[in-house]
């Protein structure tokens, strides 16, 4: 069965990291009420969530996408970039371990979660503030006896690879091409972001539903027009912490 991982918002998510934002104020209950709409969207397509405590002294903590990449074999618990969220991981992982064996990455190479977009076998990394060439290298190694093909990517101007792209299945990424160097995905088809909508690249895919923040609708509707089932959620507070989609769960087969 599919299930998530989630996480519900700290009191303190107005102090979260932000990279490429301007802080703004975030209305905490706002911000928690569209995190169980989140939850909620994720249960109406048959996915059982699992919702763990906050962790109220990591602003960031909901979003449970960075710490931990889940594999159908094994659970990665990774270094992460961003320091100030590194304490995020211990929880993460007592409950990841209830699914899967653990692999615990080892500093000093950075990686986080956000950076890695898995299609089947792939995995794309991408090289960012918070990942580094020593921590793709270190997740290849790691990965390599499971038969997983580990790639680089490199980014510019976002926060993580899945702030660029992100796969909607059919053998499509969803991307804003300003971000990225595309040529390590030249396998797969583009449908690009629209043009007054660069952050609308993060979205997650079910099944074979893609959600994504209805913040985005020029997006959404390109994305209906092309045959894909969208499905939108309001977000808005959240997306204010430097979020997306794919940052607020952890998806997984059990
Ligand atoms: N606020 C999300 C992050 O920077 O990790």
């Amino acid at each position: 069965m599919l299930t998530a991982i989630t996480r519900e918002v700290s009191r303190s998510l107005a102090d979260c990291e932000l990279t490429w934002l301007q802080r703004e104020p975030i209305d905490f209950e706002k911000a928690r009420a569209q995190h169980r709409q989140y939850e909620k969207c994720l249960e109406a397509l048959g996915v059982q969530v699992i919702s763990l405590p906050a962790l109220e002294s990591y602003p960031d903590a909901v979003f449970v996408e960075d710490p931990a990449i889940v594999l159908d074999e094994i659970a990665v618990i990774t270094t992460m970039g961003c320091e100030s969220r590194r304490g995020e991981r211990e929880s993460l992982a007592e409950a990841l371990a209830a699914f899967r064996p653990l692999i615990r990455m080892r500093n000093p190479a950075k990686l986080e979660g956000g950076d890695v977009m898995r299609i089947g076998k792939d995995l794309f990394v991408g090289l960012s503030a918070r990942t580094d060439p020593a921590g793709v290298q270190q997740l290849a190694e790691e990965l390599n006896p499971y038969g997983y093909r580990v790639t680089a990517v490199e980014l510019r101007d976002c926060l993580h690879l899945k702030s660029a792209c992100s796969f909607i299945g059919d053998g499509c990424l969803l991307i804003n091409r300003a971000y990225l160097d595309t040529e390590p995905l030249r396998n797969y088809r583009f449908v690009d972001v629209a043009p007054d909508e660069p952050a609308a690249a993060n979205a997650l895919l079910v099944d074979r539903t893609v959600v994504m923040p209805s913040a985005f609708p020029a997006t959404a509707n390109l994305l209906q027009k092309a045959g894909f089932r969208v499905r939108e959620v309001d977000v808005t507070e959240l997306l204010k912490a430097e979020s997306g989609v794919t940052c607020s769960s952890l998806l997984f087969d059990f």
